[in-house]
C-alpha cells in the first residue's frame, strides 16, 4: 500500500501540545510537574508502572550516555538497499524508517498492526516506503505477511526487528502466550525466522533487534523460573519490569544464538545479527494502554520524558549503527549502544551485559525455550 507523499525534511513523532497553558507559564510547569509526579500518590499499578520506568530510564541513561561519531560515512551502506522496519509507525521505528528513506534505500517496508497508523507514516515518508499490516502478537497475522514477503520481497537486505510493548494491560496472545512476552520474543522470533530466506539472500544480510538496558536488569532467579514457561502462559499479572525485562534479555540471548547457528551454516554464514540498546528514548512505549490515553501519560509523554529522554531520532542512532558499522563484524551477536544526550552519530560501543545472567548455558537455553514455544504452537523453528 505505497502512499506519495513530500519527505518531511526534519520529521518527528507526532506531540500533542496542549492549548490550555499559557505560554508565559510554561518555564515553570516541567519542574514542577515533574516533583509532582515523583510524590504522586501510588494509586495503582497502572500508573506506578511507567513513573518507575521513567525514575528508571533517568538513572540508566546518566550511566550509559556517551558521544558517539557520525553516522554519515556507514549510512552510505543503506543506499539501493530494501530494508524492513517492524514497529515502524511511531517511536524510533519511524526514525529507523525515515533514516533509511534519506540514505536513499530503494524501498523502505514500514511494518505494524494497525493499517491506520501505517497509512499514515507511509504518507510522510513519501513514495520509497511501502506499509505491510502484521501484527507480531499473532502467529496468523505472521504467516499470513511472511507468505505476501516471499513473493513480494524475494530480498531483505536489512530487517529492524523493532515493535516492541512495555506495559501493556494482562492478557494473552491468540497463540496462548503472555501479550509482552509473545509480542517482544516469541513473536519477534517467529517472524524473523519466517524472512531468513530472504535476508540470507541478500550477500549484506544483517537483523537488528531493539533490545534495551532493561535485558541487563532482569534477575537470574527470575529468568530461570522463566525459562520453564518462556511464554508466560501461566502468569497471572502483567508487571512492567518483569515481563518486560525477561522478555528483552530472552530476545537479546536469543539473537546471539541466532548469529551463532547462521554463522555455522555455511550458505548463511554472511549474515550478521546485532542487539541495539537505543537509551532512553522519549516514545510512549511506556503507556498502559495507548488507546485509553491518561493526563498522567499526557503528562509522563509530553513533559516528564522530554526533560529526561533522547528523541527518537537519536535513539534510533544505535540500531542504524548496527545496520551498517562494519565493526559489527568483529563481535557478531553482541549487544551495542547507546543514544544520550550529545549522542549524533554510531561510534559501535560494546554494551556490557552482566555475566551472572548472560551465560552460554542461558543463552542456549533460552534459544531452546523460544524455539519449543513456537513449535508447541504446531508450526516450525529454526
Ligand atoms: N523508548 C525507550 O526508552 C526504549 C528503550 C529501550 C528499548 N526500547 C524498545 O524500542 C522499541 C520501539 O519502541 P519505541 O520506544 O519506539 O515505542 P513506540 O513508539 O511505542 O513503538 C513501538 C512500535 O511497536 C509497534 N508494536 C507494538 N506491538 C506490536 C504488535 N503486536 N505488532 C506489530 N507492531 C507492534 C507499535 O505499534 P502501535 O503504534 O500500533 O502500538 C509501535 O509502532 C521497542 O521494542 C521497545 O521495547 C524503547
Amino acid at each position: 500500500m505505497p502512499r506519495s507523499a513530500h519527505l518531511p525534511l526534519a520529521p518527528q513523532s507526532p506531540k500533542v501540545r496542549s492549548p490550555f497553558i499559557a505560554p508565559w507559564c510554561r518555564g515553570f510547569l516541567p519542574p514542577l510537574l515533574l516533583l509532582c509526579a515523583c510524590f504522586a500518590p501510588l494509586a495503582s499499578r497502572a500508573s506506578f508502572a511507567p513513573r518507575a520506568a521513567l525514575v528508571h530510564q533517568c538513572a540508566s541513561h546518566r550511566l550509559i550516555s556517551r558521544p558517539p561519531r557520525s553516522l554519515a560515512d556507514t549510512m552510505e551502506s543503506i543506499k539501493g538497499k530494501v530494508i524492513l522496519v517492524t514497529g515502524a509507525n511511531s517511536g524510533i521505528g519511524f526514525a529507523v524508517a525515515h533514516a533509511c528513506i534519506v540514505a536513499e534505500a530503494a524501498r523502505v517496508i514500514v511494518a505494524g498492526r494497525s493499517a491506520e497508523r501505517i497509512d499514515a507514516a507511509v504518507a510522510k515518508l513519501g513514495p520509497r516506503a511501502v506499509g505491510e499490516v502484521v501484527d507480531q502478537a499473532s502467529f496468523a497475522s505472521i504467516d499470513s505477511f511472511i507468505a505476501r514477503a516471499r513473493k513480494a520481497y524475494p530480498v531483505i537486505d536489512v530487517l529492524f526487528d523493532n515493535a516492541g510493548i512495555a506495559n501493556p494491560p494482562h492478557a494473552f496472545t491468540p497463540e496462548g502466550f503472555q501479550t509482552t512476552l509473545g509480542t517482544n520474543t516469541i513473536g519477534c522470533a517467529y517472524l524473523t525466522y519466517g524472512l531468513l530466506p530472504q535476508i540470507i539472500a541478500s550477500p549484506t544480510g544483517r537483523i537488528v533487534i531493539t533490545s534495551s538496558w532493561y535485558a541487563a536488569e532482569c534477575e537470574p532467579r527470575a529468568f530461570e523460573a522463566r525459562l520453564q514457561d518462556v511464554g508466560g502462559r501461566r502468569d497471572t499479572d502483567s508487571s512492567m519490569p518483569l515481563q518486560y525485562n525477561q522478555s528483552k534479555a530472552l530476545q537479546t540471548m536469543w539473537a546471539e544464538a541466532l548469529q551463532m547457528k547462521l554463522r555455522d551454516t555455511p550458505s548463511s554464514a554472511h549474515v550478521l545479527v546485532a542487539s541495539a540498546n537505543p537509551g532512553a528514548v522519549a516514545t510512549s512505549v511506556f503507556d498502559v494502554d495507548k488507546t485509553q490515553p491518561t493526563c498522567f501519560m499526557w503528562f509522563v509523554r509530553n513533559v516528564a520524558s522530554n526533560l529526561i529522554c533522547v528523541s527518537s531520532e537519536k535513539g534510533a542512532m544505535p540500531l542504524l549503527a548496527c545496520a551498517t558499522s562494519p565493526e559489527l563484524a568483529k563481535n557478531p551477536g553482541a549487544m551495542f549502544g547507546a543514544a544520550g544526550p550529545s549522542n549524533s552519530g554510531s561510534k559501535m560501543q560494546l554494551f556490557k551485559l552482566p555475566k551472572k545472567l548472560f551465560t552460554p548455558s542461558n543463552r542456549d537455553a533460552a534459544f531452546a525455550a523460544i524455539n519449543a514455544a513456537i513449535v508447541s504452537t504446531g508450526r516450525k523453528a529454526l
